[in-house]
């Protein structure tokens, strides 16, 4: 079984004002949808779960390690982390090579099979700086998760997807489940998110500055229009 433990972990980047601090959770196999307004520290969150950042204070255990100590190499075996803005992750001058960069890096073979279901072949020789919004994202999904880690942090990965592209990573996040995976997925979108069925929610309350852990089923409209997250159904009197 997997395991993201922590324990008083206090994120951010600044040690007199972090953006969230007395965070106490333990997620096991399974999917996790992370919510919050604009600025509330979700992605802070995943890097730091990612060790791309180090904790403020406390500690994030990842299957017993602290990720801010293993080598990158080693948190590439173990974590797949997405980044939100897909630009940001790429550092080849092809798609295919981008795809195969961490696998090179790592020595874990690819696995095709997910990575074909993202992105199209004509797609491998253009450079990813050039590829649309939703084309980005797709690759660079396929280019982390490709690797088939245990545990996949994804960062608003159904930003720009058009309906295709969420029904083929729905699949995935199935496929992941089936797997005992731990996937933790940010979005703003949680109408999108029920369609992978979530077994947990995880809420930021920018007020408490508190992660809220419960069930998917419990979180209403108007909870999620109260901590700032689109409703899943839109009404007009929730825009006031
Ligand atoms: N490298 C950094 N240095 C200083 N502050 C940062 C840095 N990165 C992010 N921040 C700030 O930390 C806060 C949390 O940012 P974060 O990206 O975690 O928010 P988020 O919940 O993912 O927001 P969004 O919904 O817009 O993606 C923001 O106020 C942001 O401006
Ligand atoms: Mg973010």
């Amino acid at each position: 079984m997997n395991e993201i433990l922590a324990s008083d972990l206090a994120i951010g980047y600044d040690e007199n004002s972090p953006l969230l601090k007395n965070l106490n959770f333990r997620l096991t196999d399974g999917v996790y949808v992370l919510l919050g307004a604009n600025g509330s520290g979700k992605s802070t969150l995943l890097k730091t779960i990612a060790g791309l950042i180090s904790p403020l204070h406390g500690e994030v255990y990842v299957n017993g390690f602290k990720p801010h100590f293993l080598r990158r190499k080693d948190v590439a075996r173990l974590i797949g982390y997405v980044w939100q803005n897909p630009f940001h992750g790429f550092v080849e001058p092809t798609v295919e090579r981008e795809i195969l960069f961490i696998s090179k890096q790592t020595g874990v073979e690819v696995n095709w099979k997910l990575v074909h279901k993202l992105v199209p072949l004509e797609l491998f020789e253009r450079s990813p700086f050039t590829l649309s919004g939703g084309e980005a994202k797709r690759v660079s999904l396929a280019s982390v998760i490709g690797l088939d880690q245990p545990i996949w942090l994804l960062d608003e990965p159904f930003n720009e997807l058009d309906f295709t592209g969420v029904k083929v990573f729905t699949g995935i996040v199935n496929y992941a489940r089936t797997k005992g995976k731990i996937v933790v997925i940010t979005t703003h979108y949680p109408g999108l998110a029920d369609l992978v069925k979530p077994d947990y929610y995880l809420l930021i309350n920018r007020q408490s500055g508190l992660l809220v852990m419960d069930k998917w089923s419990n979180l209403s409209d108007e909870d999620l229009v109260k901590n700032e997250v689109i409703p899943r159904v839109l009404r007009p009197e929730f825009t006031g």
